[in-house]
């Protein structure tokens, strides 16, 4: 094992950035962390053991106790149970006789569930040992199965197993149009550096991630700083459910991502660039690799780019299975080797972002879109949209519909043009934003995709009347009990009793208090959350009772009396008691000790 660590720490040059990688490579070969590779890594790197201790406990695909040789996690979205998820992993389990969250005595496999990989297009889905497999049907887990008992290395699988689809069904202003590589940098340089920041600004262009931040603003203000180290991110986590667009755009417009990047550094005066990839696409790691070797043998990274005497290059960092890595600050954390926890606020990532040093980090598709204004100019942008949400929109539509897939539309379109386009029938409402977005009725098809109307980072569920809405919930609110990463105590807590009494209710045991109590909850975790992620855990109850009031009254009125399934107001007393501020970990003790 000393050689192993040895080597894996000298090839990330032994910092202490990249520790995620270096874990990720010891999970790979050992099927977990062993305690001897900490004590190794430690001393390697001269930090903590208790820092690498606290990384693996973090991540989801780490682990102390030993997975199988193959390491199987079922995509749990909402859109694999719409395909049939339940009785295929059933299937699975049965015959490879390892019940799901169980490691097989023989130490080959082991079958989990994970959140969304990301393939909501072409589920039901699955990882082994990292890489995805779609499109699971009885056949192709027969497959599956017969090659893991024939101990056959997950690398020598056919490759039609791992075909994962781009599946883009109608393209627009970005997606139809090929970026000549190199052409936007060239056109910045010739421009001037300062005219395409002020072209991007007069594009009106604003983050494609789900917040909407003005482009050029966040450009600027970080170039403004006194600092002169500065970073350049690419947030490639998608890790909200039903949101698969960058996948796209990683793998088939990948250069356009380095060209934005590239040009956004330019103007920064940065450097070195990150892709933070989620590590449910691992699959696309070697050929985003394979482009920046293309690239900087072709004059677009490196020491000299183009000639013109900057030098930037970027490098890949994969995840390890967690959402609330894809909010900007903890993102940042991962980055740095640690445990992804939002940090406070201000200053902002701007100002202090990676080691603490200015930092523009920014959706995959919004580097895409500063590439293609770069080039082509910001009216042959802003002619798209409206007048406060300008250009395109990717979506990743997904669920109810004959052509699920990657559809690009003009800001303004209205949710029934998109229906009708992607071939949805029988519509009883979509999910637009994921989870943590709003769930839309077709009362409201009239209803608009801008940032001020309807905004998604560019999940488009779609649910038909076969559907049951409080299994959409249920699977959200679990999703977010899940993922909290346990910082501060309203949603660690909240998520948790959450989840707990909409089960009560779902199940038909909760009485006419128990709604209100849900309410008060839900009010509770999104007015005193640290970050986005408790903020919005609560959105798919708080909607669903604000639109489908009558749907809940209907499932208490089948049950009988009350019956408590745990101890709610005592849980919900310490809940609100945290309500004031969250004031870190020693607080946290404090109120779970009581
Ligand atoms: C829980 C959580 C998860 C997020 N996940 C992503 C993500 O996967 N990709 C993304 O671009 N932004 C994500 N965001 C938004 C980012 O924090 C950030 O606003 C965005 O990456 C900024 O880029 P933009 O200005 O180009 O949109 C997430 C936010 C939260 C609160
Ligand atoms: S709101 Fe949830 S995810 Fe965000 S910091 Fe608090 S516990 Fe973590």
């Amino acid at each position: 094992m000393e050689s192993f660590i040895d080597e894996t720490l000298k090839k990330y040059q032994h910092q202490t950035t990249p520790l995620l990688m270096v874990l990720r490579d010891v999970q790979a070969q050992y099927f977990h962390i062993p305690k001897q590779a900490v004590e190794l890594i430690a001393k390697g790197l001269d930090i903590p053991r208790t820092q690498i201790v606290a990384v693996v406990e973090f991540y989801h695909f780490f682990s102390f106790e030993p997975r199988g040789r193959y390491d199987i996690f079922l995509s749990d979205s909402i859109t694999d149970h719409m395909l049939g998820k339940k009785a295929l992993a059933d299937y699975l389990c049965a015959k490879l006789q390892t019940p799901l969250g169980t490691v097989r005595a023989d130490g080959v496999v082991s079958i989990d569930n994970t959140a969304c990989t990301g393939l909501c297009d072409q589920g039901p889905a699955l990882l082994v040992n990292g890489y995805a497999i779609g499109q699971l049907s009885e056949q192709r887990i027969d497959r599956i199965v017969v090659l893991i008992e024939q101990n056959c290395p997950v690398t020598e699988w056919d490759s039609d197993l791992f075909e994962v689809h781009d599946n883009i069904q109608q393209g627009g202003l970005l997606l139809n149009t090929k970026l000549p590589r190199g052409a936007a940098l060239t056109a910045a340089w010739q421009r001037g550096l300062t005219e395409t920041l002020d072209d991007i600004k007069a594009s009106g262009l604003r983050g494609r991630g789900g917040a909407g931040f003005t482009t050029a603003m966040k450009w600027a203000s970080c170039r403004a700083t006194e600092e002169t180290e500065r970073y350049v991110v690419c947030n490639a986590d998608e890790g909200e459910p039903g949101t698969f667009k960058d996948r796209v755009l990683l793998n088939s417009y990948t250069h356009d991502i380095f060209e934005g990047m590239t040009i956004c550094a330019a103007i920064l005066g940065a450097h070195k660039g990150f892709v933070y990839l989620r590590g449910e696409y691992l699959h696309l790691f070697n050929k985003l690799n394979t482009v920046l070797e293309e690239r900087r043998a072709a004059g677009l990274l490196g020491d000299n780019i183009l000639g013109y005497g900057w030098k930037f290059d970027i490098e890949i960092r994969l995840g390890a299975g967690s959402y609330v890595c894809g909010e900007s600050s903890a993102l940042l954390e991962s980055l740095e080797g640690k445990m992804g926890i939002p940090r406070n606020r201000p200053p902002s990532s701007i100002i202090k972002g990676y080691l603490a040093k200015p930092t523009v980090l920014n959706n995959v598709e919004t580097f895409v879109a500063a590439a293609h204004i770069a080039w082509q100019g910001s009216e042959w942008f802003a002619s798209c949209g409206t007048e406060k949400s300008k250009g395109t929109k990717i979506l990743s539509i997904c669920g109810d519909c004959e052509r699920p897939g990657i559809y690009e539309y003009p800001f303004g379109t209205t949710l029934k043009e998109v229906l009708k386009d992607c071939g949805a029938d029988d519509v009883l409402g979509v999910q637009v934003g994921g989870p943590s977005g709003t769930f839309v009725s077709t009362r409201e098809s009239d209803g608009r995709l801008t940032f001020e109307e309807l905004s998604t980072g560019g999940a488009f569920i779609i649910f038909n009347h076969s559907r049951n809405i409080f299994d959409i919930v249920q699977n959200f609110t679990h999703f977010f009990a899940e993922e909290s990463c346990g910082f501060c105590t309203p949603c660690r807590v909240g998520t948790s009793l959450l989840k707990k009494q909409f089960d009560k209710i779902h199940s038909g045991h909760g009485s006419a208090g128990d709604i209100k109590e849900l309410r008060d909850i839900a009010k509770l975790i999104k007015d005193t959350s640290h970050c986005g992620l408790g903020q919005s855990a609560a959105e798919p109850i708080l909607t669903t009772l604000e639109r489908y009031p009558n749907l809940y009254e209907r499932q208490i009125k089948q049950q009988y009396s009350f019956d408590p399934v745990f101890d709610l107001d005592g849980s919900l007393a310490v809940a609100r008691e945290m309500s004031g501020r969250d004031d870190g970990h020693a607080h946290l003790t404090q109120v779970e000790k009581k």
